[in-house]
């Protein structure tokens, strides 16, 4: 019987046509295992059973070795494992570092999850991807056996072997010979299939590749740009939120910004742990910014905007509120003169009386800063005669 195929190529062809292999047709699967025991004492090494379903028994019938697919398969899914949580590691800890929920950056357990996938994706795309290439040398998509009475039945109702003509022993009619020995029916030789080249400046193919760019270009635009701006897939976009500086109801000051939970701890920074405490434990905290002109600079922006309202821009106290709050003491006193800067940095930050705590307001470097400006404000009314000498 003459398929599809065979007919398309015309017999004259055929008569030139390379043979890929002769194969013949089984009814049962003990006729199917007997066969390929058969053929493994006929010292062929490169034959193929095709069943419908799988035989069990049938790989020791073959004397099959293990395949080395499942290498292929570690390799592949290694080197996505290796992928993922590489990128992963970049983007979170070197391109794009992002503090979620206050945990490290390279929080290992968080690429878990990710990594497994890629891992088991990659291993399975790479596998069926070798698969394809092995068996059939892809991107070549028609495999002999394609197309074929043989193909049709084995995938259905019966039973093949066929024996590929590049076994070292293959010779046509001794082929023929055992497959009607070990019982086959409709025995029949498979040709490669001509393959005919892929004409680039083909019109046809070129027209085909305009209209799919078209294609893909429109539907792409469309969805991206119009679709996903249509209820309801503006779910994400039009959702109740609350932006920031404006009022919410939802709390009972009213207001929409939040402070940050009692006891949150600043990335990097040790909380300041002598906070009501006398400011005599403070003596040893030394101030670690550089007394430079940008620091004093700095300090002098930070003491006008939080200071100087109430201790005035020089410090004298002479407070700007009008009798609001009570008038601080002049900071040219000799008691804050003579204070350590830990003093001076523990007022700030843990307030004094009626002065209020600045640590919510003034970072820590910001407070260091200031304390510098203070003591150049201190020693512009205190200058010493060496401070008039030229320096050396
Ligand atoms: C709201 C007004 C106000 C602001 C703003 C203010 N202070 Fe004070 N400060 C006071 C008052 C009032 C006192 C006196 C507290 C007391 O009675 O012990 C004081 C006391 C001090 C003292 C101790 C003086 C002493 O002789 O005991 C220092 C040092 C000081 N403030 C530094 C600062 C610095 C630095 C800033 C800016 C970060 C600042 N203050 C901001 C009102 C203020």
């Amino acid at each position: 019987m003459l398929t599809e195929r065979s007919r398309r190529i015309g017999e004259a062809d055929i008569m030139n046509k390379k043979i890929y292999s002769i194969g013949g047709l089984f009814d049962t699967p003990d006729s199917i295992i007997h066969a390929a025991e058969e053929a493994v004492k006929e010292g062929y090494t490169k034959f193929d059973v095709n069943t419908p379903y799988p035989v069990h028994g049938m790989e020791s019938a073959m004397k099959l070795k293990p395949s080395l697919i499942g290498l292929v398969t570690l390799f592949v899914g290694l080197s996505g494992a290796a992928f993922a949580f590489m990128f992963m590691y970049w983007v979170s800890v070197v391109d794009y570092p992002l503090i979620i929920g206050g945990k490290p950056f390279f929080s290992w357990p968080a690429f878990v999850p990710v990594t497994f996938e890629v891992t088991v994706l990659s291993a399975a795309v790479g596998t069926v991807a070798v698969m394809i290439a092995m068996f059939f040398k892809f991107p070549n998509n028609a495999h002999p056996l394609h197309d074929t009475n043989y193909m049709k039945h084995v995938s259905s109702d019966r039973f093949g072997l066929n024996v590929v003509a590049i076994d070292p022993l293959f010779d046509e009619s001794k082929v023929k010979d055992f497959l009607s020995r070990a019982g086959a029916k409709d025995i029949e030789i498979f040709y490669e299939p001509e393959r005919k080249p892929i004409r680039v400046f083909d019109p046809k193919f070129i027209g085909l590749l305009v209209v799919i760019a078209t294609v893909t270009a429109g539907v792409t635009y469309f969805t991206l740009n119009k679709l996903l701006y249509m209820p309801p897939f503006t779910w994400m976009a039009e959702q109740d939120r609350l932006s920031s500086q404006s009022q919410n109801a939802m709390f009972t000051d009213g207001f929409g910004m939040r402070n940050p939970v009692e006891g949150t701890v600043a990335r990097g920074f040790t909380p300041y742990e002598f906070k009501g405490q006398p400011d005599s434990v403070v003596r040893n905290l030394s101030n670690p910014l550089p007394f430079s002109k940008e620091v004093i600079d700095r300090g002098k922006m930070r003491f006008d905007t939080y200071c100087s309202p109430c201790h005035g821009y020089f410090g004298k106290g002479d407070s700007r509120l009008n009798g609001q709050f009570p008038n601080p003491p002049t900071l040219h006193s000799d008691k804050v003169r003579n204070w350590p800067d830990g003093n001076i940095y523990h007022v700030i930050t843990n307030g004094q009386n009626v002065m209020p705590s600045y640590d919510k307001q003034i970072t820590r470097d910001d407070r260091w800063a200031i304390i510098h400006y203070i003591r150049v404000l201190q020693r512009s009314l205190n200058a010493k005669d060496t401070d008039l000498e030229t320096k050396k």
